[in-house]
């Protein structure tokens, strides 16, 4: 269980996040959906010790790991794939597999990433920035199958996707849950991540504004009702 305890956090002395609480249950899919500029990257930035809160706590499995450094996170199971995929560009897609292999491993990993996204596959030797987005995106979500992860943080794993490529991200994504690994998500596509989270945090201008089950949400509730905003103009 990872939980946010009313944390307060931004940038310098920017405050974006105000009074934030959230947690992410064992084996659970959490959902954090709002507008742009609403704090959802600087939440999951914290979350997994990118930024350190001005108050508040970040607790992982009770144990309070406020201001602990990413790297220190990693070790305790959080794998955070950051907007803009974290990927190592210069890099080949091989070498990027590699890097997130266990130690002894490191032929059998090749293997399973290009089993699960045979995309990479075909293109080992590519180098990783020359990828296309999507085919970044795989690279990146190959991260969260082969650390074996406690929880995955995920940003906007579907942006700038083709519909056929936001299927296998999301395909992608349930499998990992589907091994008991818990799962933080922002997404700009509402229904799918309905579908697939258990419970969403609806957050605009650096708060919750609502949480609760995402079976009791449609995707029009969440932008309508919550948020102020009106999706049929
Ligand atoms: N490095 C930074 N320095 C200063 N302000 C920042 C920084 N990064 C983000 N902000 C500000 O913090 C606020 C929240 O940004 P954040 O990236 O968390 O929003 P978001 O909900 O992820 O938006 P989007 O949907 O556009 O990705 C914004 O007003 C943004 O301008
Ligand atoms: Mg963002």
């Amino acid at each position: 269980m990872l939980e946010l305890e009313q944390v307060t956090a931004g940038y310098g002395e920017t405050v974006v996040l105000r009074d934030v609480s959230l947690s992410v249950p064992d084996s659970k899919v959490v959902a954090l959906l709002g507008p742009n500029g609403a704090g959802k990257t600087t939440t999951l930035r914290t979350a997994s010790g990118l930024i350190t809160p001005m108050a508040g706590r970040v607790v992982l499995h009770g144990e309070d790991v406020t201001g602990m450094k990413p790297y220190a996170l990693a070790r305790r199971g959080v794998c955070h794939l950051p907007e803009g995929h974290g990927i190592f560009p210069s890099l080949s897609v091989k070498e990027n597999i590699v890097l997130h292999s266990p130690k002894g491993k490191e032929k059998e990993s090749v293997e399973k990433a290009g089993d699960q996204f045979p995309v990479l596959a075909a293109r080992l030797g590519q180098q990783a920035g020359s990828l296309s987005g999507g085919e970044q995106q795989m690279l990146a979500l190959v991260r969260a199958y082969l650390t074996d992860p406690r929880i995955v943080i995920v940003d906007e794993a579907s942006l700038g996707l083709s519909p056929l490529l936001v299927d296998q991200v999301f395909e992608a994504l349930a499998q990992v849950v589907a091994r008991g690994t818990s799962l933080l998500l922002v997404e700009q596509y509402v229904t799918r991540a309905l579908e697939l989270a258990d419970t969403v945090y609806l957050m605009n201008r650096g708060q919750i504004v609502f949480s609760g089950r995402a079976s009791d949400l449609r995707g029009e509730d969440v932008f309508e009702r919550y948020l102020g905003i009106d999706v049929t103009s």
